[in-house]
């Protein structure tokens, strides 16, 4: 079973597990897949997060974020009055050095049954004989117009100014070129091959920053799964350079210390879980980052000891404004989710993104992708806001070569007889975290099936700005009023990210995307 933002790549990874491949070969299927039929999110200019869960019991984390180029410098962004420009988000200059491929590639490598070829061939095929162009594709164009427009993918992707008519069909031959190459000479096409030359071309053509150095030196990193449990289940998260794992584990572990959740809806499930999000968001916000530049108390931000000392801060009758819990910061969209299962238990929950919907803007006229805006993620001056209104400390400050920090949060969750229970993500910068959390406590606390774990109004807080966001239609009057006296800044909208999840269910496995996405799930 396999959900993702694109039916077309869900079918590709069942395409490869019909071959005999595993939920690692489906996986690599869909990414590449991704970067071909959703290539708003999906990419092989961007970087991601792979969790894997194989039956026996093995586990592997793959991070493949994008790195700072060797040229990167901590005030790049400042302008003279202390600002922040936008050349973080739109342009040459926003991109890190590409992970996907090389995180794709290794994930194969390291798990997958099949030959690079055999995963890489749905992609291959839909990018050489294209795809029908749908409507939520020629609106998501529309909607990146701008961005698009001044850089070499308006070619193809706005001939004529306008998006390729819905019902036509959509062909990449230079990127089914570039997918060829990989298929035939694996990462090394990519970062020191025919694709790093066309990407650094790009660059110096626009005055970008990233280098064939840059590309010749990146590697993806295989690390052990972050673990913790919530109620008897087990969660395997991913560690930085995503702030995903430790945040997720942190709020479950504070939900925890309370025997019952209370009544979902109710004034007090906002409260509590308003105060667990602000709380584990103060610690993410400002400790987390690349563990190659930074050292970060992860296992006591993990612990249960750690929640409870969390939990006596938060008051019964009313909110504690950011402010009082951590005074200031010291000074020193767009992506997409997918969830394996395969017919023996393997599972793979995958996060990927080029951040803002396609990204820099940049395309690599001679490879057929768009570029990343990755750099944002950085703290482009501690406490300053980034795209997400994130604000973060200097241990998130840019450096060469460094890991952006980020909220992908690709998890898997064991029931407690240690069997997959729940494969899930989500995009939305920051309400990654928060949506998945949800999904999880829905579907442990709440029992709901899982369109409706899903589908439930959602609520989201990140400490800074101070403000606790909600679905409006999904929180009745008297219970906003209640908290709005409790003294929480409510905000009505900005509440969810979006998911895909596939979970067990008696009679197999379920496969679903967010109400609020397009997409679609596949199985057979
Ligand atoms: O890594 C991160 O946290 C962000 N680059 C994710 C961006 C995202 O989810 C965009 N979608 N709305």
């Amino acid at each position: 079973m396999i959900a993702s933002n694109s039916e077309l790549a869900s079918a590709a990874g069942v395409e490869v597990l019909q071959q005999g491949g595993n939920a690692v070969d489906a996986a690599v299927a869909v990414g590449f897949a991704l970067a071909v039929a959703h290539p708003e999110a999906g990419n092989l200019g961007g970087g991601g997060f792979m969790v894997i869960r194989m039956a026996d019991g093995r586990t592997a984390a793959f991070d493949y974020r994008e790195v700072a180029p060797l040229a990167a410098t901590r005030d790049m962004y400042l302008q003279p009055d202390g600002s922040a420009s936008r050349e973080s988000i739109i342009g040459p200059k926003a991109s890190g050095v590409p992970g996907a491929v090389a995180g794709l590639t290794a994930a194969s490598q390291a798990l997958g049954r099949l030959p690079l070829r055999s995963v890489i061939a749905p992609a291959l095929r839909l990018a050489r004989d294209g795809f029908v162009v749908d409507s939520a594709f020629a609106r998501s164009i529309t909607g990146s117009r701008a961005r698009i427009a001044p850089y070499a993918g308006a070619a193809l992707f706005l001939p004529d100014g306008s998006p390729p008519p819905i019902g036509s069909r959509f062909v990449q031959p230079v990127l089914a070129h570039t997918l060829e190459q990989i298929a035939d000479h694996g990462a090394d096409a990519f970062y020191r091959g025919p694709i790093a030359t066309a990407i650094a071309e790009e660059m110096q053509r626009d005055g970008g920053l990233i280098t064939s150095a840059d590309l010749a030196r990146y590697e993806a990193v295989r690390r052990a799964p972050l673990q913790g449990s919530y109620r008897g289940y087990t969660v395997l998260a991913m560690p930085p350079a995503s702030s995903g794992g430790v945040t997720v584990i942190e709020t479950l572990n504070v939900l925890e210390t309370f025997d019952q959740m209370p009544l979902f809806g109710s004034t007090g499930y906002v409260h509590l879980m308003g105060d667990a999000f602000q709380r584990a968001f103060i610690d993410r916000n400002g400790t987390l980052g690349d563990p190659s530049f930074v050292v970060m108390p992860i296992d006591r931000l993990t612990s249960k000891a750690y929640a409870k000392q969390v939990r006596a801060t938060i008051a019964t009758d009313r909110a504690t404004p950011t402010g009082r819990l951590v005074p200031q910061l010291t000074e020193g969209s767009q992506t997409t989710h997918y969830s394996v299962v395969d017919a023996d238990g393997n599972a793979v929950a995958t996060t990927t993104t080029l951040n803002a919907l396609y990204g820099s803007g940049v395309y690599v006229r001679d490879a057929g992708f768009f570029l990343n805006d990755e750099m944002d993620d950085f703290a482009t001056r501690p406490g300053l806001p980034n795209m997400f209104g994130l604000v973060e400390g200097p241990q998130n400050a840019i450096a060469p070569g460094k890991r952006m920090l980020s909220s992908m949060s690709p998890t898997i969750v064991l029931d407690p007889a240690g069997k997959v229970f729940l494969v899930v993500g989500a995009r939305g910068g920051p309400r990654i975290i928060t949506s998945t959390i949800q999904v999880i406590v829905n579907a442990i606390d709440y029992h709901m099936g899982l369109m409706d774990a899903l589908a439930a109004p959602r609520l989201h807080d990140q400490a800074r700005p101070d403000s606790l966001h909600y679905d409006p239609s999904g929180f009745a009057g008297p219970v906003l009023d209640s908290l709005t006296a409790m003294g929480y800044p409510m905000a009505a909208g900005g509440a969810a990210g979006t998911c895909t999840a596939v979970m067990r269910i008696p009679l197999g496995w379920a496969g679903a995307v967010d109400p609020r996405a397009t997409g679609g799930a596949v199985g057979y």
